[in-house]
């Protein structure tokens, strides 16, 4: 339901001025000469710019930063001059939305950096990804922005392709409670109370799957699957109230989903009954016609993507989108009720942010902006991410006093430590996060002494983005001379930052240089504990034998450094759980709900074939210092109808001496359905703690509905039959006696 005020300005709006509204511009637009992006040139706004853009054009969003935008007083100064023009030096003084990818955090000096979205998953606490939005919302709109372009919700399903520490993993279940949390974050209860933002759910839909494991390459997704995987993670952030959507740059089944009137209107609007704002991706219209060659020209392509279903364009330089549209109104392509539907959901957007009444922000009045309470939630966060994957002979936690060697291309980096979004891209080559942060050196440094610790570099990345795939043996030798000195060696191992394209990876095992210095730190017969900072789990399986312990850290942000070392020497108990299935082979990239048939090792008759799906580390695995045992595994009954719920209870207690966190993770198995079903699915989980000798019962609720599947007709349905309901390593029988369409 539309505002009435948003109505009678839409009755006074011209054609142009509508158009105006569905445009967002890049920075860059209204910048003087040189790119707001080079770091190294002044840069400022152009008045004459943003005259022709805001006034002339009538546009009406604007997003990106510049590198030299760094304060949320400078910050202020840019959207305060570009407000003053929207709303004092325009006919309907309507405010400009601006948008941003603070996607892990706003960005500038002194901003907070919290783990990029892989790492909240591996949490596995929903309280984690609410506070860190709610948070980065609070510092995002210190700096007068109202809009966030996160949570991504694309599944990462498969680690080849690139932007996969950009969403929640690979499992649609964690991905959708994490997601929802997310939104409810950023946007709070009154979205336009002064600390909270808009949300956009990316990329709708299909964004994480491309075939060749390449960025915006084509995906094939057939339509059961789609739905049974891919789109409940936005159902359910659309129904928790998520403001807007941006959409999937690729092309599924051969449509873009730029064009796809399926996607973006039958499915988006008709069915999830998505009512916000629909912005395109980067430069998006315009690659029907230059990547997916489904238009001939520009304005077949806008004309393609309007009638599908989009509300604003990033175009994000070419204002002729403007003009173009309004030719297509003019001759009677796109209907004037068409362009009606679009604005009214955006200036319902503006309204609801309060932008009328508040486009901007005084930054003084966020006195918390990067500061303690801030930095607390963000090694909380990393701290509860953090994922022991091996601890041979309990080598781990380490005693203060023991001797390190620390080395590796990640053991010194703030820039591994943040990753993209901040260190690459709209952050640029900026160094203005690292202040008052430690790199995993300095962190161990400051916990135990600069005598204990020993950093030699190893192998290094270059600087340079656009090399972000390189890396180069620097120091190996002494590596190996100060090995012979210490106890332990710490290996920080991991990937170069980066956003985007040039991301694209030419291969997922550790880069050679980097399991050159593992192989040399291992033939010096010294304990290695290997740290990994990387976006996804690269493949080590060559020296994982001989390896004592293994860390994932994933991209924890700007406290990540000082949680590791927290983790290390044992002031934390390590609770994160892997959101994604670590391979062992670049032949075994499927998620942990692969079909049964996924693993050929039982296939009867002449075929000889033995291979199994083989996980470096399974999907939901992390050690703690401590034990967990489970017991008293019930179910309510062992016969179910479809309108009932399976009450599960199970007891987990920490029979260790250290208090702990356990994620108590709830699988169900479908054992035969007319659809090839899955070896087996999350349906529920509980992070608990408990203290050492204390025992929880947990309780879980589970509507026999939410085991419906997306069958052949692309409905969901519930089959009669033979299931199984795992827990805590414990599996019981059940039988569902109807069948129903639901
Ligand atoms: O929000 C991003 C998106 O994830 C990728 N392309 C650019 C957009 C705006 O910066």
């Amino acid at each position: 339901v539309t505002d009435e005020r948003v109505e009678a300005l839409l009755k006074q709006m011209t054609l142009a001025e509508k158009i105006g509204q569905m445009t967002q511009v890049t920075l860059e637009v209204i910048s003087k000469g040189d790119s707001p992006f080079n770091m190294d040139k002044p840069w400022e706004l152009d008045m004459e710019k943003i005259h022709e853009v805001i006034v002339n054009y009538h546009v009406g969003s604007i997003l990106n930063t510049g590198g030299l935008v760094r304060t949320p007083e400078e910050w202020n100064k840019v959207i305060t001059t570009i407000q003053d023009v929207a709303t004092k030096d325009t006919r309907l003084n309507i405010p400009i939305i601006y948008g941003i990818d603070a996607i892990h955090g706003m960005y500038g000096a002194g901003a907070t950096l919290y783990p990029h979205e892989v790492g909240l998953a591996a949490t596995w606490n929903p309280t984690i990804a609410f506070d860190v939005a709610k948070l980065s919302a609070y510092e995002t709109k210190a700096a007068s922005i109202p809009w966030v372009f996160s949570p991504t919700l694309d599944l990462g399903i498969d680690p080849r392709w690139p932007r996969q520490y950009e969403g929640f993993g690979e499992d649609p279940y964690l991905s959708s409670v994490l997601g929802v949390a997310s939104v409810k974050g950023f946007e709070g209860e009154n979205i336009g109370d002064k600390n909270n933002v808009a949300s956009c759910l990316k990329h709708f839909v299909g964004y994480g799957n491309p075939k060749s494991g390449k960025d915006r390459t084509p995906a094939w997704i057939p339509e059961p699957f789609l739905r049974e995987y891919f789109l409940p993670p936005f159902q359910k952030a659309i129904e928790a109230g998520a403001r807007s959507i941006m959409v999937n740059s690729g092309e599924i089944n051969g449509m873009p989903v730029h064009a796809s009137k399926m996607l973006l209107k039958e499915i988006l609007r008709d069915e999830l009954g998505f009512q916000g704002v629909v912005v395109t991706d980067w430069f998006d219209i315009n690659n029907l016609v230059e990547r997916h060659h489904v238009a001939a020209n520009k304005k077949d392509a806008i004309k393609m993507a309007i009638d599908a279903g989009v509300d604003m364009s990033m175009v994000p330089y070419d204002i002729e989108f403007c003009k173009l549209l309004l030719e297509l109104v003019k001759e009677g392509e796109i209907t004037e009720t068409r362009i009606d539907q679009s604005v009214r959901r955006i200036l319902q957007l503006k309204l609801d942010l309060d932008l009328f009444e508040n486009p901007t922000y005084d930054y003084k009045e966020y006195p918390e902006y990067g500061g303690f309470k801030h930095h607390q939630i963000a090694r909380n966060a990393a701290l509860e991410s953090i994922t022991l994957l091996k601890n041979k002979n309990d080598i781990l936690p380490l005693k203060k006093d023991v001797k390190l060697l620390v080395t590796g291309p990640n053991a010194n980096s703030n820039r591994t430590l943040n990753g993209g979004w901040s260190y690459t891209w709209q952050g640029e080559e900026t160094d203005i996060h690292a202040k008052d942060h430690n790199t995993i050196y300095e962190a161990l440094v400051s916990k135990s002494s600069s005598e204990n610790i020993t950093f030699v570099q190893g192998v290094e990345y270059p600087k340079e983005v656009a090399d972000y795939k390189i890396d180069r043996i620097v120091d190996i030798d002494k590596a190996v001379a100060k090995a012979q000195n210490v106890d332990y060696i710490l290996l920080c191992l991991g990937e170069n930052t980066y956003t985007e394209k040039p991301g694209d990876l030419d291969e997922l095992t550790l880069s050679k240089n980097q399991i050159t210095l593992a192989n040399r730190m291992i033939e010096t017969g010294k304990p290695v504990i290997l740290i990994l900072n990387e976006g996804r789990p690269r493949i080590f399986n060559a020296i994982e034998q001989d390896i004592a312990a293994v860390v994932q850290t994933y991209l924890p942000g700007n406290e990540g450094g000082n949680a590791l070392a927290e983790i290390l020497y044992g002031d934390v108990n390590p609770s994160g759980k892997l959101p994604y299935t670590y391979p062992r082979y670049t032949n075994d990239l499927v998620p942990y709900y692969h079909k049964f048939s996924a693993s050929t090792a039982h296939n009867d008759g002449n075929i000889n074939n033995n291979h199994e799906i083989n996980s470096q580390y399974e999907f939901g695995f992390g050690l703690s210092y401590t034990n967990f045992e489970y017991s008293e595994y019930q179910i309510s009954k062992s016969t179910f109808t479809s309108d009932e719920s399976i009450e599960v209870s199970i007891k987990v207690s920490n029979t260790g001496k250290r208090d702990g966190k356990e994620v108590v993770q709830l699988y169900t198995t479908d054992l035969v359905a007319s659809l090839s079903p899955s070896v087996k699915r999350l349906r529920r989980f509980k992070k608990v703690e408990l203290k050492a000798g204390e025992t929880k019962t947990i309780q879980f609720s589970l509507p026999i509905t939410e085991l419906s599947f997306i069958g052949h007709n692309n409905q969901p349905l519930l089959e009669a039959g033979d299931f199984k309901i795992h827990c805590g390593g414990f599996t019981k029988d059940f039988v569902l006696s109807d069948s129903r369409k639901l």
